[in-house]
This record gives C-alpha cells, sequence and structure tokens, in this order.
C-alpha cells in the first residue's frame, strides 16, 4: 500500500535534498568536536555552524544581529523554556494568545509558582486573535507577550505584525514561537519588533529532528538568565558562565550532526522560493478545505474546525467526526489507506478550549511542499468512505 504522509506540522517529510546525507557524511567521515580540538578537521567543522547561524540570521531578516546571536538548542520547547524561564522573573506579568501550545503553558504554568502571573488574550472559535482585548489585560508590571505565529491545531495565523505594534507601543518584550512557520512563511524580525524568535528545525526548515535553537538580542540576552550552564570550550580558567553569545546559552557538546543535517536544509531552501512552497501548500489546503464542505456542507459527518478558507492560515486543518470515534478514523485512515495524521489534542488544550473541541480533540491534516493533489484527494475519498457519505466517481474531482 502507498503511504501518504500528511502529518507535517508534526515533524516534516521528505527531509530537504542533502540533509541525510549532510548527516551521514559528518558521522562517517570525522565527527569531531567542535571549539575543543585544536586540528583543521575541527575548524572546518566550526566554520559550517558558523555559516548555518548566519543563514537563520538571513532566513529571519535580523538584520540589526550577528551569527551569534543564533543560540543552538534540542528543539524549539528547549528553546522557549530556556527564553521564559531565564527572562522573567517574579511578579512579571506576561500576555498569551488563548490558542498556545503546552511548550508555552507549561514553562508558564511551573513559572507560576515563583510569582510570575499571565492572561490569554481571547481568540474567537476560529483560532482569529481579539488583539483589542489585550489593552484590558495589560498591566505595569506586563514585561513580555508570547504567542505562536500559527496555531498548530488549526493552522490560523496569529497577526503578528499588529502584535509587534501593540508590543512596540507598550513597551514590552516579543517573543514568537515559529513552529510551524519557520521556512513556511516571511519572517522579519526587525519589521515584526521581535525581541526573542524561537524556531525548530525539523518542521518547514526540512532538517533533522533534535535541533533547534532560538534568534536574540544583545540587550535581551545579557539579561537572561542561562537555564543551563557547564564547559563551552571557552574561558576555561573561570567557573564563572560566559557573558559572550552564543556560548552564554550552548554548554556542553552541540547536536553537530543536526546542526550540518540544518545546514543542508537551509541551503536548499535558499535555493527554493519560499513563495511558490506556500501557494502549493495552499492549493493543497484549498482543495482540502472544499473538498469537506463539498462532501458534507451540513458538517454532520465531517465537521471542519476552525477557518473554512485559506484565508489568514496556513497548511494545517482540523476536523472531526460526529458519530464516529476519530482515533478509530485515524486508525482506519493508515492502516486500510495508509493515510497518516494525527488526532487527539496536539498538546494545546488552551486552542482546544478556544475553538470548541476540548476534551475530545480533533483529526489534523498538515500538508507540506511535496505532498499532492492526488494525496489530498485519497485522504477526501477515504474519509467519505469511512463516515459513509459515499461519494461518486465524477463527483470527486473539483470537490
Ligand atoms: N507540536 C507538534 C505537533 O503539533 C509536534 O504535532
Amino acid at each position: 500500500m502507498k503511504k501518504i504522509y500528511l502529518d507535517q506540522a508534526s515533524t516534516s517529510f521528505p527531509k530537504a535534498p542533502g540533509t541525510a546525507e549532510a548527516v551521514f557524511h559528518y558521522l562517517s567521515q570525522s565527527a569531531v568536536n567542535v571549539n575543543r580540538g585544536s586540528y583543521d578537521a575541527a575548524y572546518s567543522v566550526e566554520e559550517q555552524i558558523f555559516d548555518t547561524r548566519e543563514q537563520l540570521r538571513r532566513l529571519f531578516h535580523f538584520t540589526s544581529g550577528k551569527g551569534k546571536n543564533v543560540i543552538f538548542t534540542g528543539n524549539i520547547t528547549a528553546s522557549l523554556n530556556i527564553l521564559l524561564k531565564g527572562i522573567l522573573r517574579p511578579k512579571d506579568h506576561v500576555l498569551v494568545t488563548s490558542m498556545e501550545h503546552n511548550a508555552v503553558m507549561r514553562p508558564l504554568m511551573q513559572l507560576k509558582e515563583t510569582g510570575v502571573t499571565f492572561d490569554r488574550i481571547p481568540c474567537s472559535p476560529d483560532g482569529s486573535l481579539m488583539l483589542h482585548e489585550a489593552e484590558n489585560l495589560i498591566r505595569p508590571e506586563t514585561r513580555l507577550l508570547v504567542c505562536l505565529h500559527a496555531s498548530n491545531v488549526c493552522g490560523t495565523l496569529m497577526p503578528v505584525q499588529e502584535i509587534g505594534n501593540f508590543c512596540r507601543k507598550h513597551k514590552i518584550l516579543f517573543l514568537l514561537d515559529t513552529a510551524q512557520t519557520a521556512g513556511v512563511l516571511p519572517i522579519d524580525m526587525e519589521a515584526l519588533h521581535i525581541d526573542a524568535l524561537a524556531f525548530t528545525g525539523h518542521k518547514g526548515l526540512g532538517g533533522p529532528q533534535g535541533i533547534g535553537g532560538f534568534l536574540i538580542r544583545d540587550n535581551l540576552a545579557a539579561e537572561t538568565v542561562p537555564l543551563l550552564s557547564g564547559g563551552t570550550g571557552s574561558i576555561s580558567h573561570t567557573e564563572e558562565v560566559p557573558g559572550f553569545l552564543p556560548d552564554r546559552f550552548e554548554p556542553g557538546t552541540p547536536n553537530i550532526p543536526g546542526i550540518l543535517g540544518l545546514h543542508a536544509a537551509l541551503t536548499y531552501l535558499e535555493k527554493s522560493s519560499l513563495e511558490e512552497r506556500f501557494c502549493h501548500e495552499m492549493e493543497l489546503t484549498d482543495y482540502f478545505l472544499k473538498g469537506i464542505q463539498n462532501l458534507d456542507p451540513q458538517g454532520k459527518r465531517l465537521r471542519l474546525i476552525g477557518r473554512k478558507t485559506v484565508r489568514d492560515r496556513c497548511a494545517v486543518v482540523s476536523l472531526q467526526t460526529p458519530g464516529m470515534d476519530m482515533a478509530r478514523v485515524a486508525f482506519e485512515l493508515d492502516t486500510v489507506y495508509g493515510i497518516m495524521t494525527r488526532v487527539g489534542l496536539h498538546c494545546a488544550p488552551s486552542a482546544h478550549k478556544t475553538i470548541g473541541t476540548y476534551p475530545e480533540g480533533t483529526i489534523r491534516f498538515s500538508f507540506g511542499p511535496e505532498n499532492t493533489k492526488e494525496e489530498v484527494k485519497a485522504a477526501l475519498q477515504a474519509l467519505a468512505e469511512i463516515t459513509g457519505i459515499g461519494i461518486q466517481e465524477e463527483s470527486t474531482d473539483g470537490i
């Protein structure tokens, strides 16, 4: 059975061309450590790591920053933990949206124990942010606004330019979680007034798992307490944590295979058109959204969640199957039709409460640049058969 991968929001597949080869080449040809050995092989890997920082700085238009302002971590969850726990102090107040992932909410719940408080800016049932409500939530002690760029549950985009302007107006820090949008949409740190941006390497960027990071402005980095500390291969005569970047936030041997895989993925990304890739993903999303609505206009068996059109969204679509167990539907999609999806709460209970799908959750379909219209059509057909809608052959095209 041909497999159809529609779980791109979880991790992208296939990975960008050259990524697997770069990881294999490093592990099989040298696998030397960095910042420790005084030999050419180590210097050459250090150079590639530096290049990768520069690629990321360019990708996110961080023109006032330097390569050193790009910090590598294990994943975006680690990045968000390092930033939130390093920046926030007792009595600080934080604004989030009601659509956040647990990568933001769980650190904030932990910080609540230390006296940090937060408020959720409400979103409508399709996930759209009601930014005007933030004016009523802001307080003198509000220090930071942290939010995701796109919902990992239903794909709704946050109005990041308006959020950035709001933060600037109120002189609060803006931290952006780009888990679903890095490598998918253009992101300009300067224009959006972003103080720190967290990214992961294994989704839209097309790199391997286990590599992520963040970009941070110098002034904020200086006041951020490092969550981890240890050997950096630099200023080893002292037991103090280095004050300079990136060493301040990068103790221990880094994930070198991951960084080099990401380097290859970014090199591919730089040669391809972000706009073309996104347009393709949106065409697939449009086809899927229209297909579901044509199959079941009343939403009695296939109930679309979130935005019904491609406006202000990315290629992540959630639905429910009223009257049918969704885990069962996802299981059948996989075992009978070879279609891989994700079902449940997607680590975002607050988002599901907002869009009215808590606690049962949704089945999520997410598309990437390598998915095809035929694959989306196969998913629509499979959903029709499983839910007993029974479409006619001639009605499957242009659904
Ligand atoms: N946060 C990722 C997802 O939404 C893993 O599936």
